[in-house]
């Protein structure tokens, strides 16, 4: 069947709106019920809706933008209806929402004509060079790409792209009296039509020519295929009385990819004591290069937000950048609140959920947040983002996802009671790969101070060994060599390993009640002077095991008082023995045998953290973590505004 230009169009229209009707049931039928109810309900109420007709009181006038309009936007401005603010491609367009009222905004595709002024300002903001293929944006390769020659491709570009809306609550209205309230303000509401009938979308809009996407979190992510205007809604719920103020958000269209995003990358919990937290990110490159990994060893990519988790400051914000700016209490970012409690630095640590298990692989760069001075026995949420505005550095074009904003998933973290006396160390000099909660004492100084002294007794242990070592004959032909499997450099490393994990101890709160721990110096005082009472005492054999630690210099120097070891794995003892020499006489108990029990303990199958290596850490169970609902991450919302 062939069909005229405008047979086809109107066909298409058609179809495309009865897709979209059905879409929308599908995908919305609550909302689509309650708008309903409002229609009937509230008659009265319709006119205030009726933005094109009514272009009463909106947002106080300074949180108006006004855009430096291109011959072209101008052009559309034109033909827009009052009250309609015009976004600009990748701009983002910050906005005040007063209950009750939708913001509308008009998107124009930017045509060929405009892709080269664009290129042209993409140059200038990063001086590299702009190959012919233009877009360079994950989300732009779309059936539009299709590799034919650049002038049919064009004509194809401007029947249709894909459009990416993404947006952000900066401001939610407060409750006036915190302590009264147990509800959280409404999320705000996306609504998007292509449909010049309904230039205005909103709650009363006719809902068969629009979509709509309730925020999740103080974010929404939204796109689709058009070769139409888009037009832009957002409205602002009504409030209870029980809150006052406004909203403040920000919206971006884009062609290129989602300007503000959220994802499903967590970060990776080290360890905690009473003030604070080790959290670290995955690894930022999987190359091996050296150059590579110098280079990114440079940078800092992200930024880090904490909020205690019994705070309710920045519920409905989570996933929102500027919302976490605005309301989380400790901001990690270029002069955020409170950032002297984060300590931001990379590392090439590696972390795995069992020992050796990242052996040979190098240690790849990752950034982490050294958190103090956080209080204790308080949950915390840890939320990593990326501010792609600072990274402009890194030289090559960026795409929108990369100048905008992204915002992961947080992970919870509990500090330890105030009578804990672990404290967290990191950064060693010569156990690189500790990061962990050790015995401590307030009175023997710093985090810092406390590095220093297990650091130098692990070194000055390894200088004994290194002499041993050297009389074993590495350098010899593979005939006298001790094994050909193993060298003395894969001895130095397993005892290295094993050194640092038995000298240093992974401690644990004595109020901890895990089986597998061992509590040690129980008849010593705590820091604070008090000393166990008789009854907790008597559970314990009055033996070295549980009287003392297994280094006496912690007892004589630290003086942490009771505490409980997360003992060595033993298969860093079983390595040890296979990696070296017969001469050097190593051996291991077997669990069970004489010498276990209090010295080694065995290591989880599932990898969750029952034992101390280099490199450990709290690794999320493997059923992922539960309370958090990532029903919607980026992309998976992709409804289809039809390509006519
Ligand atoms: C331009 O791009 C090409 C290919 O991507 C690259 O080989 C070349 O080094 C680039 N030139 C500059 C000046 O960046
Ligand atoms: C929202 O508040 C306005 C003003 O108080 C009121 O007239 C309207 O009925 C409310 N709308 C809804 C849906 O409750
Ligand atoms: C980092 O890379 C190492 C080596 O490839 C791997 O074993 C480890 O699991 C990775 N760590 C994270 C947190 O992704
Ligand atoms: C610690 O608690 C106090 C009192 O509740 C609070 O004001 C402060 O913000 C908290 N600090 C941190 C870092 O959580
Ligand atoms: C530790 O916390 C308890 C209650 O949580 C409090 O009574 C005590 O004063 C705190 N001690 C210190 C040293 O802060
Ligand atoms: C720790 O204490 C030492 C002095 O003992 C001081 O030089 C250092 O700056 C302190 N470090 C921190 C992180 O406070």
């Amino acid at each position: 069947m062939h069909l005229s230009p405008l047979q086809s169009r109107l066909a298409a229209s058609l179809v495309a709106s009865c897709l979209l009707i059905l879409l929308y049931l599908v995908l919305f039928p609550p909302n689509f019920a309650l708008a309903a109810e409002l229609n009937e309900a509230l008659p009265a109420v319709f006119d205030d809706f009726d933005l094109p007709t009514d272009p009463g009181p909106r947002g106080p006038p300074d949180a108006m933008y006004e855009p430096e309009f291109s011959a072209f936007d101008r052009s559309i401005l034109g033909r827009a209806p009052d009250g309609v603010t015009s976004l600009t491609n990748n701009e983002p367009m910050p906005m005040n929402a007063e209950e009750g009222s939708t913001q509308n905004f008009v998107f124009a595709l930017p045509q060929v004509s405009e892709r080269g002024t664009e290129e042209g300002r993409l140059e200038l903001r990063s001086e590299d060079n702009v190959s012919g293929e233009g877009n360079t944006g994950a989300g732009a390769t779309g059936q539009e790409e299709t590799g034919e020659e650049e002038g049919q491709s064009l004509t194809r570009r401007q029947a249709s792209r894909k459009v990416y809306i993404s947006a952000n609550t900066c401001q939610q209205p407060q409750p006036i009296d915190p302590s009264k309230t147990t509800l959280d303000p409404p999320q705000l509401i996306l609504f998007v039509s292509t449909t010049a009938a309904n230039q205005a979308p909103g709650p009363l809009a006719d809902k068969g020519t629009q979509d709509m996407v309730v925020f999740n979190e103080g974010a929404v992510v939204y796109s689709f295929t058009t070769d139409r205007e888009v037009y832009i809604g957002i409205h602002a719920p009504n409030v209870s009385e029980a809150f006052s103020g406004i909203y403040n958000f920000r919206v971006v269209a884009s062609v290129d990819s989602y300007y503000y995003s959220y994802n499903k990358d967590d970060l990776l919990l080290v360890d905690t004591d009473s003030q604070g937290a080790l959290l670290v990110t995955h690894n930022l490159t999987d190359s091996t290069d050296p150059s590579e990994q110098a280079a990114i060893m440079q940078t800092q990519p992200y930024v880090f937000f904490a909020h205690p988790k019994g705070d309710r400051a920045v519920n409905g914000l989570r996933y929102s950048y500027c919302g976490l700016e605005n309301y989380a209490l400790i901001a990690a970012t270029k002069d955020g609140r409170q950032s002297s409690l984060v300590k931001t630095s990379m590392t090439t640590r590696a972390f795995s959920k069992f020992p050796f298990a990242a052996s040979g692989q190098g240690n790849l760069p990752k950034q982490q947040f050294f958190l103090t001075g956080l209080n204790s026995s308080t949950e915390y949420i840890g939320i990593l983002a990326r501010d792609g505005i600072d990274r402009g550095a890194l030289g090559k074009r960026q795409t929108a996802s990369e100048r905008g904003n992204e915002v992961f998933q947080p992970t919870d973290f509990t500090t330890n009671s105030n009578r804990s006396n672990c404290a967290l160390v990191i950064d060693l000099t010569f156990c690189d790969q500790v990061a962990y909660s050790v015995p401590s004492n307030p009175a023997f100084g710093n985090s810092t101070r406390l590095a220093e002294f297990y650091d130098a007794y692990a070194s000055s242990m390894y200088a004994n060994f290194d002499k041993s070592l050297a009389q074993v004959a590495c350098e010899a032909p593979s005939s006298q060599r001790y094994s050909l499997a193993r060298t003395c450099a894969d001895c130095a490393a397993a005892y290295k390993a094993w050194l640092c994990s038995v000298t240093i101890p992974h401690c644990e709160d004595f109020s901890s009640t895990a089986d597998f721990l061992q509590a040690r110096a129980v008849g010593q005082p705590f820091p604070n002077g008090e000393t166990l009472d008789p009854a907790t005492l008597a559970k314990y054999d009055n033996t070295a095991a549980y009287m003392a630690s297994r280094n006496s210099l912690i007892d004589e120097v630290i003086k942490p008082g009771p505490y409980k070891e997360l003992l060595p794995c033993d298969d860093l003892c079983y390595k040890l023995v296979q990696s070296c020499p017969a001469s050097l006489q190593f051996g291991c108990p077997q669990p069970g045998g004489k010498g276990f029990k209090g010295n080694y303990e065995t290591r989880d199958p599932s990898g969750a953290l029952r034992c101390n290596f280099p490199g450990s850490a709290h690794f999320p169970s493997a059923g992922g973590r539960a309370g958090v609902d990532w029903g919607v991450v980026v992309g998976a919302v992709v409804v289809g505004l039809l390509v006519v």
